[in-house]
């Protein structure tokens, strides 16, 4: 028997949706009528420009919700605010690196969302347009991203972290004819030079009219006098009147580029009404928001939680959202601690990976600090395993906040499947049950549901209005990866089992995506990568797994003829990955060795080195391998690297 963790009775007894039959009833409701179910929420939840009178239009693959509806995704993050005394709250705390802060209420936010609205407009951009946002963690992302949203502008947040190249290939992609950046960028006291960044990745992009570039560290940098504008500039003298426009509710909001399984990534598109419905009702439902809560989600800006759960769910649902600057661990390892005790902050929502370092850092870090203010703890990214769960449940949580633990992707918008807590009890490790309106489903190669307790892959059978309506730019694609599978479902591309009362346990990704941190990694991108370096032939990364970031990168690689394969070329390619995609891709170990295994047919045996790299040796069926000395050598070589290694420790 799994172990198992009723909502305590203090919290159930407040909780929006309280004991589980309230769940069920919200679950069967929604499963016997989503039109009604949905169609009411998007009345009742969202403010609209003009009402819709149709729910939704499902073609499969494509789905439209809410279509002949208008409306404004800023107007319902910022505007709405602003009737009542909730003008006066605070949407945003920010916290710098060096302890400064800031502090923005949503009349402040409105202001400067509008002016810098306005000054797009002067610009000349228009609904549709796309621009690229690559910034630091500071307010002005927000506030970036919520002026497009008010002129329709079509957003795409590129993570700090990306580098020139990586930037590029998302400029490239999506066309884009604006990029919106700052000097710099701070990580554990160094500076990140984003413009510099931004000049390389430029200097071969013709289509970007203007950049846009706020003075954050007063880093010097070169301004290109044509293109290059200064934000201060900009804001200064714009009028602060700017109506929000009346957009369809399928208007794209943005397109978010994440990694597939092949070298490049695809961009997501997230379009407006479905969007901010379902990731302000999961902060509802999952975070169990309360008015006067001070909630914190730490992940960057660049990746999905950052949109769902920084900024459009928390504002849509006029939360007080804190957004940290920096690292977990800066200055000291009780960064995050200082944080919650400072701000006194309530709903607390990280990663498993962070978790985990925070337990190798050990408790005398969470026990300097007053941690009683928290009444509920969140965690999303990967599985997290049932130790770190309870050492968060305890040292943490003091044992009496509710876990969420949140699985969702950056294709879903929102948090699909997690306990409302007040309603449904954790286990450790497991999601637990779908929101109400989601519909999963384990089966088997063959579409076939499996039987409780067995592993699967993990479908979604129906449509829900956060879902991302294509690839952009590339339809066909976003048919084939996650429509063709299984006919008719959406294909998460994880493995999964469903317990005998119905809880879901996510195991992990079955493509060639690699989770490692909580960030998704192409094996194909980074083996696209390593490729591109003069000395290396062939290549082939894999996963395999770590205490602290769930999954470590190692690639394989051959180098060419006159090559020598040395520590320091590998080391040199692991410097070379990180600057191609940016330093969170960075392999934690490159083996370079004679060959790679092959099919008869030529194509690279993962699943071989897989193995190889997980138990060291390979067991699995080697009947399509070309040739078996490879893998022989191969893992002789690991044996003899791991004697090596036991000998130095
Ligand atoms: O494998 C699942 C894992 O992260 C993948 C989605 O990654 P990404 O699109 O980058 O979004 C991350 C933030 C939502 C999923 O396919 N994943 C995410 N959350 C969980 C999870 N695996 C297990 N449990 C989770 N709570």
């Amino acid at each position: 028997m799994d172990e198992s963790f009723a909502p305590p009775a203090a919290f159930q007894a407040q909780a929006r949706v309280s004991g589980i039959a309230a769940y069920q009833k919200l679950y069967a409701e929604a499963l016997a009528h989503p039109e009604a179910f949905w169609g009411d929420l998007a009345r009742r939840q969202l403010d609209w420009l003009q009402p819709f009178t149709r729910v939704l239009d499902w073609d499969s693959p494509h789905a439209q919700w809410f279509a002949d509806g208008k409306i404004n995704a800023c107007y319902n993050c910022v505007d709405r605010h602003l009737a009542g005394w909730r003008r006066n709250k605070a949407a945003i705390l920010w916290e710098g690196e060096n302890f400064e802060q800031r502090i923005l209420t949503y009349q402040e936010l409105h202001r400067k969302v509008a002016k810098f609205a306005n000054a797009l407009k002067k610009l000349g951009y228009r609904a549709g347009d796309r621009a690229i946002i690559y910034l630091p963690m500071i307010p002005e992302a927000a506030i970036a991203m919520l002026a497009c949203a008010r002129i329709g502008l079509i957003h795409s947040v590129v993570f700090a972290g990306f580098s020139a190249e990586a930037l590029k290939t998302r400029i490239d992609d999506l066309e884009a004819t604006l990029v919106i950046t700052a000097d710099a960028g701070r990580r554990r006291g160094r500076e990140i030079l984003l413009k510099r960044n931004v000049d390389a990745a430029l200097a071969d992009c013709p289509g970007v009219r203007r950049c846009i570039v706020y003075q954050h560290l007063g880093a010097g940098i070169e301004m290109k006098p044509e293109r290059d504008l200064w934000w201060n500039d900009l804001m200064f003298g714009s009028s602060e009147v700017c109506p929000a426009e009346a957009l369809p509710s399928e208007h794209p909001l943005y397109v978010l580029y994440t990694s597939g399984t092949t070298g490049k990534p695809k961009g997501v598109v997230h379009t407006t009404a479905g969007y901010l419905l379902q990731s302000q009702m999961s902060m509802q439902w999952v975070f169990d928001l309360r008015e006067e809560d001070i909630y914190w989600c730490t992940a960057d800006i660049g990746w999905v939680t950052g949109h769902s759960y920084i900024i459009y769910g928390p504002l849509a649902a006029g939360a007080t959202t804190l957004m940290y600057e920096g690292a977990p661990d800066w200055p000291e390892p009780d960064r995050f601690w200082r944080i919650i005790e400072k701000y006194r902050v309530n709903l607390f929502y990280t990663s498993p990976t962070a978790i985990r370092s925070f337990i190798r850092q050990g408790d005398s870090w969470p026990q300097k600090h007053d941690l009683s203010s928290l009444r509920l703890l969140g965690s999303v990214g990967e599985p997290i395993n049932p130790a770190a769960w309870k050492w968060y449940h305890e040292t943490i949580g003091g044992g009496r906040c509710p876990i969420v633990d949140t699985w969702w992707q950056t294709e879903t918008g929102s948090i699909l499947i997690a306990p409302l807590p007040g309603a449904v009890a954790a286990k450790p490790g497991s999601a637990t049950l779908p929101l109400p309106g989601i519909v999963p489903d384990v089966v088997d190669a063959a579409g076939q549901p499996v039987p409780a307790g067995q592993q699967g892959f993990l479908i979604l059978r129906q449509p829900w209005p956060s879902m991302f309506r294509t690839l952009y730019r590339d339809d066909e694609r976003f048919r084939e990866n996650y429509w063709a599978r299984f006919p008719g479902a959406y294909f998460t591309g994880d493995a999964a089992r469903r317990d005998a009362d119905g809880y879901y346990w996510v195991l992990g990704r079955v493509d060639d995506v690699i989770n490692v941190s909580g960030h998704r990694l192409s094996t194909m991108e980074v083996e696209s990568a390593m490729v591109r370096h003069p000395a290396v032939a062939e290549a082939a990364a894999v996963g395999r797994p770590h205490e602290l970031k769930g999954q470590a990168l190692v690639v394989f690689a051959t180098v060419k003829g006159h090559v020598q394969r040395s520590p320091e070329l590998a080391e040199e390619l692991r410097g070379w990955v990180g600057q191609e995609i940016g330093g969170f891709a960075r392999p934690d170990e490159i083996r370079l060795v004679e060959a790679l295994p092959k099919t008869r047919s030529g194509k690279i045996m993962r699943r071989l080195l897989r193995e190889l790299v997980t138990s060291a040796r390979v067991a699995g069926d080697t009947t399509t391998l070309e040739d078996y000395a490879v893998i022989l050598q191969l893992s002789q070589q690991g044996k003899e690297e791991e004697e090596l290694l036991q000998k130095s420790e």
